[in-house]
């Protein structure tokens, strides 16, 4: 591993010439909606301006450009979608191929079990027994992470792209729906709160991963593999 910072324009250049990629999946991101309100020029930094010099590096060098946007970029309704909404302009400007990967809401388990993502949250309400209150409002179709994992995959190995994929499961929930889906198996409680979120509903109909011959999920698969990683997981 190697750290740096995305918005320092010299230490990226410095790894891609090392390195050489072939193909670069950018990640780095604030993907916390309320963070990015209260922090609208750092997030505007980090999605904005330094994706647009991955671009321009990525061209410089000949590399590939893998880009994990939002289903947020469709909506610009707020800082966070507005920002990875224009990362994705510049991103389609990469010359050597590019993907533009649009999760919804991400759950599944990440080697990083301890920062403030949603998935790491129902992990603290096993692991830390902190209270299981989730919201009934805001319906939406869940993405599973490894099945994100597996897009890109494929995608690198069979060679597809310069295309703007949406990633989820075909079947509509609630933070409280899902939450209560995934840790049924593990005896915690699970409370109902309506926090009248107003975030639009967005419907994808899989078709991109249909067309592209790429690999989908339905919801109960998706939970039934989340739960089997939180069970692998909590017997380490
Ligand atoms: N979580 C979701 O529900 C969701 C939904 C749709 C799309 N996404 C997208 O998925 C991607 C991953 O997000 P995540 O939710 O998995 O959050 P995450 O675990 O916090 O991942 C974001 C990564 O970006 C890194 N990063 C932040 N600022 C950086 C900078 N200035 N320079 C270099 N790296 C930086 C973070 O590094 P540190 O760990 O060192 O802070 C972290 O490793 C993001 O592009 C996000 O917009 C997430």
């Amino acid at each position: 591993m190697i750290q740096l910072d995305i918005t320092h324009a010299e230490e990226v250049e410095q790894i891609i010439k090392l390195h050489a990629p072939d193909t670069i999946v950018h990640v780095a991101s604030n993907s916390n909606g309320n963070w990015c309100e209260q922090h609208p020029e750092l997030a505007h930094a980090i999605n904005v301006p330094a994706t647009q010099t991955l671009v321009e590096l990525t061209n410089t060098y000949g590399a590939k450009l893998v880009y994990i946007s939002s289903l947020a970029a469709t909506q610009g309704n707020n800082v966070y979608g507005k920002t990875k909404a224009a990362a994705e302009h510049y991103v389609q400007q990469t010359k050597a191929g590019f993907l533009i990967l649009r999760p919804s809401l991400l759950v599944g388990f990440s080697p990083n079990t301890t920062n403030d993502r949603p998935f790491n949250r129902l992990l603290k309400n096993i692991t830390h027994h902190t209270p299981a209150v989730y919201d009934t409002s805001w319906q939406f179709q869940p993405t599973w992470l490894r099945h994100l994992c597996e897009v890109i995959e494929q995608c690198i190995s069979q060679i597809v792209f310069n295309h703007i994929i949406p990633i989820t499961v075909p079947q509509l929930c609630t933070r409280y729906s899902l939450a209560k889906d995934i840790l049924s198996d593990f005896g915690v409680t699970v409370l109902a709160e309506d926090k009248k979120d107003t975030t639009p509903l967005f419907v994808d109909t899989q078709d991109t991963l249909h067309a592209l011959g790429l690999p989908v999920y339905s919801y109960q698969q998706m939970i039934d593999g989340i739960q089997e990683e939180i069970s692998n997981f909590l017997r380490q």
